[in-house]
Formats: structure tokens, C-alpha cells, sequence
């Protein structure tokens, strides 16, 4: 378990949470950091479009503090000059590590030509990361898929030029992004991008328990490895994985009444950060993956879909201790 670094930015653990929109804000990235074992948090994305027309409610997004660093902020856009804005107001905002999206193949944000559209059209990728890097002077790194489609793998063209262009690092999500979620992402090519370029490479993808850790850093030979749907509800991954790799023995799970403890205490900052109204919105989910495999989860789990406010989550959440 080796520190690594991006550009000037040292990374003490190898271990990166993933963005995810609607579950990476504040609250989660410092209950991940205060249980340990993560290296680098990553916010959601932002849309620099969003930033570029200040839209308000972006604004609230930008709610970092101290105690996440080193924190990487990602951006989405499909034009030079907007990508560019966005990035550098990230930096101005205070990011450690700036990263843009060139992976996301959600409709809304590839139909704008962002995200994982730049899979398609590397040259137009080449002129944002030119001109993102004029602008940014923090570390400038990019996450991607392998390529739209199986039959149009171009992440080895966007990872030589990510790297011509002064991009720092390169975070790989081993699947196409026509693939969305299905099949299983593809470590070889990870491993391929690693040896044909000399920035530092994040492998992602299907990462779900201490075991899987050590297999994806053995075959992509890569620097750190980000986690993403398996750390929701489950903070614990990482301090777990860590653990693991230095001891060879696998830590327990923590129990069903940690689990709940922590939960409690997420919706608490939710709360703070967020508001009552939307922490309620936002911890629905929350709650889902931390009682995952409870007794009587299901059953909490309809009575979630049902609340609307705080109050009522911490009433499941009761109801939940009482079953454990
Ligand atoms: C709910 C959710 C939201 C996500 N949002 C983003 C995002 O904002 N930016 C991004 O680059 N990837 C996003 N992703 C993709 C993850 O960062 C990650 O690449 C993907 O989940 C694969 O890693 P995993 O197998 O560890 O989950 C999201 C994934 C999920 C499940």
C-alpha cells in the first residue's frame, strides 16, 4: 500500500472514492475520511455549463471543507472554452486536484457532447484538456471508460493524449459506455492503458471487497484503485481493504449496530448540509445500503419509500436497532 502522487499532490493510501452524483457531497466524503482508509474523496460532477450561468443550487455543491483534503472536484462540458471555466472556478473554489468527465454515458449529459461522448471525437477531447490545462494550475487528471462501444476502444488514443497534454493522472472504468453498468469491467485493457503511459493510472470498476482490491492492483498493475457503488452504505471498505493489504487477514464487517450508528450520524451532516427537507430526500438511499442484509431490511426498506421527513428516518431507523 504505497502513497502515490498526483502531479504535486501526495496521495497517502492508494485508495480513491469514486464521484457519484447525488451520493459523494460533503457528508459522505467525511464519514469515509473519519473511518479511514481512503486516500483521495471525489465530489459529484459538476456541469460546467452550471457554473458557467452561476446556477444557484450548483453552488451549494461546492461544500468542502478542510478535513476531506486532498479532495478532487470533477467537471463535465463538451466545449474548450466552458470546460475551461468550470475548471478553473473549481480551482478557485479551493479543489486540490481538478478532474474532467469524459466517461459518463448518462443521455443528458453525453447529448451535450460531454462526458462520455469524448470517447468518440478524441481530437475535440485534446483541445479541452489544452485548454483546461492553460487554466488550471492545480493537477488536472480525467476519468474515463474504455471506449462508446465494444468495437470502438479508444481509451488508448485518450490516455496518450490526456497525458501530451499535461493531464496528471488517468482514472479507467473498465466498461464501454454503452455497457452502462452490465457485464463486468475489463481489467486487461486497464492494465494496457498502464503500460503505455507514464502518469499515474486509477483502475475502476466492480471493486467490492478486500480481495477484489488486491486482485485488480496484481493484474492492472496500476497506482491506486477507485471504489464507488460498493462503498455506499459502506464507508467501512476502505479501512477494510487497507487492513487487508497489510495484514493478509481479512477484518470482519462491522456489525449491524455500527452500521446504524454511522447512518445516524450521516443523516445528521446531511441535515447540516443539506437542509431538512432534502437530507430527508437523499438519506432514503442512504439507508437503503446501510441496512442491506438486516433482519427485516425489506420491510424497513418499504417504510423508507414512505418518509418525508428526518424525523420519520429516524424512526426507521430505531425500528431497525430494535430488530438487530
Ligand atoms: C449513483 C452513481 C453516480 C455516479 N456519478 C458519477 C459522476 O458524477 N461522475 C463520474 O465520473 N462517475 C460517476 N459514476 C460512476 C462511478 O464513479 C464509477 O465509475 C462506477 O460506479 C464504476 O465503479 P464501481 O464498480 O466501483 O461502482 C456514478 C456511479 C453511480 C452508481
Amino acid at each position: 500500500m504505497n502513497s502515490f502522487k498526483i502531479g504535486s499532490v501526495v496521495v497517502e493510501t492508494p485508495l480513491v472514492l469514486a464521484p457519484m452524483a447525488g451520493v459523494t457531497n460533503h457528508a459522505f466524503r467525511l464519514i469515509c475520511k473519519q473511518i479511514g482508509g481512503v486516500g483521495l474523496v471525489t465530489s459529484e460532477m459538476f456541469s460546467a455549463y452550471a457554473i458557467k450561468f452561476r446556477d444557484p443550487r450548483t453552488a451549494t455543491m461546492i461544500d468542502w471543507t478542510d478535513e476531506e483534503r486532498p479532495i478532487s472536484v470533477q467537471v463535465f462540458g463538451g466545449d474548450p472554452e466552458t470546460v475551461a471555466i468550470g475548471a478553473r472556478a473549481m480551482q478557485e473554489a479551493g479543489a486540490d486536484i481538478v478532474d474532467v468527465n469524459f466517461g459518463c454515458p448518462v443521455p443528458k449529459v453525453a447529448r451535450s457532447g460531454s462526458g462520455a461522448f469524448l470517447l468518440k471525437d478524441v481530437g475535440k477531447a485534446r483541445e479541452i484538456l489544452i485548454r483546461a490545462r492553460q487554466v488550471v494550475s492545480v493537477p488536472l487528471t480525467i476519468k474515463t471508460r474504455i471506449g462508446w462501444a465494444e468495437d470502438d476502444v479508444t481509451v488508448f488514443d485518450l490516455a496518450r493524449t490526456a497525458e501530451i497534454c499535461g493531464v496528471d493522472a488517468i482514472t479507467i472504468h473498465g466498461r464501454t459506455a454503452s455497457q452502462g453498468y452490465s457485464g463486468t469491467a475489463d481489467w486487461d485493457i486497464i492494465a494496457e492503458v498502464k503500460k503505455r503511459v507514464g502518469i499515474p493510472v486509477i483502475a475502476n470498476g466492480d471493486v467490492k471487497t478486500p480481495q477484489d482490491a488486491e486482485q485488480i492492483f496484481e493484474k492492472t498493475g496500476c497506482d491506486a484503485i477507485m471504489i464507488g457503488r460498493a462503498a455506499m452504505g459502506n464507508p467501512w471498505l476502505f479501512s477494510r481493504i487497507t487492513e487487508y493489504l497489510k495484514t493478509g487477514i481479512v477484518p470482519p464487517e462491522p456489525d449491524y449496530s455500527m452500521k446504524l450508528v454511522t447512518a445516524r450520524e450521516h443523516l445528521a451532516l446531511l441535515t447540516t448540509v443539506l437542509g431538512a427537507t432534502r437530507a430527508a430526500r437523499e438519506m432514503r438511499g442512504h439507508l437503503a445500503w446501510y441496512i442491506k442484509g438486516m433482519p427485516g431490511a425489506p420491510v424497513l426498506r418499504n417504510r423508507l419509500m414512505t418518509t418525508k421527513s428526518v424525523q420519520e428516518i429516524e424512526e426507521v431507523l430505531d425500528e431497525a436497532r430494535s430488530k438487530c
